[in-house]
């Protein structure tokens, strides 16, 4: 069957809109109040809060295509399938329908809107353990639907349970779709958890009724949730029986417009791979800076993993012939491929030109520099193995991210140690106090009582910088809370001073003296803006938003949670103010 992805996105809305679901937008790339992870990796993640309880203002059926991003994969880029960025079309129950209805829906829409043949699906479901019972319920439904009994495989947790998105929140038993490339058994034990290529992932239904708590241990979720999951890109490839993801029509244009600058083919096996990995890392590179909320390049969180995936996609770009300013205007492509589906790259088209043309000026100035250390390195290296004391000696001083080192160390039949490079890295990063460990202490779902103060702090400094600095740039670019302080970038050109951080700390200060309480409603998007309300306006015309008033003293569209009055926040105080990247802002503060 012949499929575009403005096809299959709409097929999926319109599915489940019949079926009584709200569509939702795309949230940002870059999950806000998070501390656990740095971008957004599944369609699940902005829906935490709602998956443990929170009412959804737009109900208890919604459905959505979610940008997201995984490098966790990175070095597999440049086979058939793996991708840094993809697309992620989903749908939810929040406490509402369960497995009765989402195993026929599932296979009506592989039949009937996919037109996937039957007798070559084949599901795998969860085969119980101390923690969740054997899923025999979903086995049943599935044969109800019309699946043959030897098509239905019962497997681990390793195969079928999916999350928490983080460390902990929520998670369950899932039962994953696969069709049947119609290739024979690799052995007689094959099944969809075998890896020789029979059978390809299509969907991926997760029952979602328990909370992964910080011990290891699961308790049950407050209600049953569905929240299933499916790869826009790999679906196109498979549907149409195509060989790889890049011949799908999201990246047909892509890969032609770096064969137009290069003169190199994509049929070439020599070139296959180096195209492959300039295609993906450009198209992630595009959706992080063009996002809403966007960041830039740097050496530390979002912003380090986007100089990483900009220096690899340079490096493997020089092979083919790629020349300064050929990655921006492989950008425009991207830009010009989604601008219909995702407007907020049109907006920032100047912008993501701008940064790649920069980051490709600067990785030239080090580059050369970084060579010379590094082959001086491999000369009076006494072992075959580079410390990491080196390898991160190229990464502070010289910007060569990781892997480049390790690829640059297999070319010449040498290893990294990894290891040492990452203690380094992380000592690197306790003394810059840049919190990396918060990161990955704490919960995805970490509700409590000092982030969602500190959150109303946020909020309130915000409104304040604004009337402060008295800029209409001055605008929301980024912000991360963790249990001991806030963190919030803003778009300003220059430092603040002194007697304009006081200024902002007394209207924070003034604000929670006055105590009012803190009022959520909803309402559309339109309205709220009509209202003054502050935010991003990413949703779409109609959508229902939450919007949480302080007094006079602050209004914006937020998801929450915060506190039940102002003043409850104790003593708002600045401890930092520094810049970030340019043209960007970042303040710490603290409630005391
Ligand atoms: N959250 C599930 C996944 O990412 C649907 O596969």
């Amino acid at each position: 069957m012949k499929l575009t992805s403005d096809e299959l996105r709409k097929k999926w809305m319109d599915f489940f809109v019949k079926r009584g679901h709200t569509p939702i937008s795309s949230a940002s790339l870059i999950p806000e109040n998070d501390p656990t992870v740095l971008f957004t990796t599944a369609g699940m993640h902005p829906l935490v809060p709602y998956l443990l309880g929170q009412p959804h203002p737009a109900g208890k059926r919604l459905c959505d295509t979610q940008k997201c991003v995984r490098t966790g994969d990175i070095d597999e880029v440049g086979d058939a399938s793996h991708c840094t960025f993809f697309e992620m079309l989903g749908n939810w129950s929040l406490g509402d329908y369960f497995k009765d209805e989402m195993v026929p829906w599932s296979y009506e829409f592989l039949t009937e809107q996919l037109k996937l043949d039957p007798a070559r699906l084949a599901v795998t479901v969860f085969e119980g353990d101390a923690d969740c019972p054997r899923d025999e319920q979903t086995a049943k439904l599935w044969e109800k639907c019309g699946i043959k009994k030897e098509n239905i495989f019962y497997l681990g947790k390793k195969h079928n349970w999916w999350g928490p998105a983080g460390q902990t929140g929520p998670c369950g038993s899932d039962t994953e779709m696969f069709y049947d490339t119609g290739k024979p058994k690799c052995s007689p034990e094959c099944s969809p958890a075998c890896d020789c290529g029979k059978y390809v992932e299509i969907w991926n239904d997760v029952f979602m009724q328990f909370n992964k708590n910080a011990d290891g241990s699961f308790s049950p979720l407050k209600q049953k949730n569905v929240d299933t999951g499916m790869g826009l890109e790999r679906v196109l490839m498979n549907v149409q029986g195509l060989k790889s993801v890049y011949e799908t029509d999201v990246f047909a244009p892509i890969v032609k417009k770096i064969e137009q600058l290069t003169g190199a083919s994509i049929a070439d096996p020599d070139k296959v791979k180096a195209i492959r990995v300039v295609a993906d890392h450009i198209r992630t590179a595009t959706f992080i800076i063009g996002d809403e909320r966007g960041v830039t390049p740097s050496n530390v969180d979002q912003g380090y993993i986007l100089r990483r995936l900009l220096r690899r996609a340079i490096r493997f770009g020089a092979g083919l012939g790629l020349k300064n300013g050929d990655y921006s205007k492989i950008a425009e492509t991207v830009v010009d491929k989604y601008k219909d589906a995702y407007p907020e790259l049109l907006s920032a088209r100047d912008k993501i030109v701008h940064e790649i043309d920069e980051e490709q000026a600067r990785f030239e100035r080090t580059l050369e520099n970084g060579m010379k250390e590094f082959e001086k390195l491999c000369k009076f290296l006494q072992s075959d193995v580079i410390p990491g004391k080196s390898a991160f000696r190229l990464y502070d001083t010289y910007g060569f991210p990781l892997e480049m080192t390790v690829e640059l160390a297999r070319e010449r039949g040498k290893t990294v140690d990894v290891e040492g490079f990452e203690a380094k890295f992380k000592e690197h990063r306790e003394k810059s106090h840049a919190g990396a460990e918060q990161r990955f202490k704490g919960g995805l779902a970490d509700t409590g009582e000092l982030t969602a103060r500190l959150h109303t702090a946020t909020h309130l400094m915000h409104r304040a910088l604004k009337e402060v600095l008295n800029d209409p740039s001055v605008n929301q670019r980024g912000s991360n809370i963790t249990p001991e302080r806030l963190r919030f970038d803003f778009s300003f050109g220059r430092a603040m001073t002194p007697e304009e951080l006081k200024a902002v700390e007394d209207k924070v200060n003034a604000a929670i003296a006055a105590d009012v309480p803190v009022v959520c409603e909803e309402m559309t998007v339109d309205e709220a803006k009509a209202q003054g309300a502050v935010g991003l306006f990413t949703a779409k015309y109609g959508e229902k938003v939450k919007v949480y008033t302080m007094g006079e003293f602050s209004k914006e569209i937020c998801g929450g949670p915060h506190a039940a009055r102002t003043g409850e926040l104790g003593h708002f105080k600045i401890v930092k103010e520094q810049s970030s990247s340019a043209g960007v802002r970042r303040i710490k503060a603290v409630l005391e």
